[in-house]
């Protein structure tokens, strides 16, 4: 079907209360949303609200709920949609303007996790590490995620019970995964895990996976091992015991 208006739908107000509000948006061949967003903060409304930076898909800032699905503005082609497009801002979030939403919260949680930790010899030597091909590729996936929270806007633990006090979310299910399944990493942060982290909150409902446009696994790659990990080490009498005999990892997050 050949385009040549769009009725763009976008949410406008603040966290007092707000409307969808209609534009008619001239469409050119190859347009994604964020390009008709753009086109009437240009055109017709310049005092709206939207956040932006790198229209690659690479830095995460044009996150949005396009048609109801959490999506990026600057990714997704008016073209799959036809000629009614409504853009409203994400919900797990406090509303700040408009399309943008306070996702300060995120980077809260970001603080509380142990960083990568290697042993005192591998930080102190010189040798270079070694580790296994499967290992590396493990961690290049999580660590593809660009930080667009669409994963944490769309798990209802966050979403529907806003239950942020307990559970930090899949986005933070992936970067614990990427330390914890680092075979130069040596903390143990199962204790995180099943305490302030709160994986025991997700129920596989794999949503998350679903919306993150950097197609990680975030349910059957990162949450559903770390859940496996913690069935073991909390699960399981007989490593419990080895483990605490061992004493062979530091633990964070008691
Ligand atoms: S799988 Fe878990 S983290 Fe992902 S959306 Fe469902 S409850 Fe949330
Ligand atoms: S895991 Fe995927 S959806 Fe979640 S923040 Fe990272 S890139 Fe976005
Ligand atoms: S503008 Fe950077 S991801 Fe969309």
């Amino acid at each position: 079907m050949e385009l040549t208006n769009l009725d763009l739908k976008i949410w406008r107000g603040d966290a007092a209360g707000g409307e969808l509000v209609s534009y008619r948006v001239p469409v050119r061949e190859g347009m994604v949303v964020l390009d008709a967003v753009l086109w009437v903060q240009a055109n017709m409304a310049a005092d709206l609200a939207v956040r932006w930076n790198c229209k690659a898909a690479k830095c995460g800032s044009c996150s949005a709920e396009i048609n109801g699905f959490p999506r990026l503005m600057c990714k997704t082609p008016i073209a799959e949609y036809g000629d009614q497009v409504t853009v409203r801002p994400m919900q797990a979030f406090p509303l700040v303007k408009d399309l943008v939403t306070d996702v300060s919260w995120n980077y809260e949680v970001n603080k509380q996790i142990p960083p990568f930790t290697p042993s005192e010899k591998d930080a102190s030597g010189s040798e270079p590490w070694r580790m296994q091909q499967k290992d590396v590729e493990r961690s290049l996936e999580f660590r593809k995620c660009i930080e667009c929270f669409l994963c944490q806007d769309v798990c209802h633990v966050l979403r529907s019970h806003d239950l942020k006090g307990v559970y930090y979310g899949p986005r933070f299910m992936v970067r614990i995964a990427s330390l914890e399944m680092h075979p130069k990493d040596v903390l143990d942060r199962r204790p995180l895990l099943k305490g302030k982290a709160g994986v025991g909150y997700c129920n596989i409902t794999k949503c998350c996976q679903e919306v993150c446009p950097e197609h990680i696994k975030i349910t059957d790659n990162a949450i559903i091992p770390l859940k496996e990990r913690m069935d073991d080490v909390y699960f399981d009498p007989v490593r419990s015991v080895i483990q605490r005999f061992s004493g062979a990892n530091r633990k964070a997050g008691e």
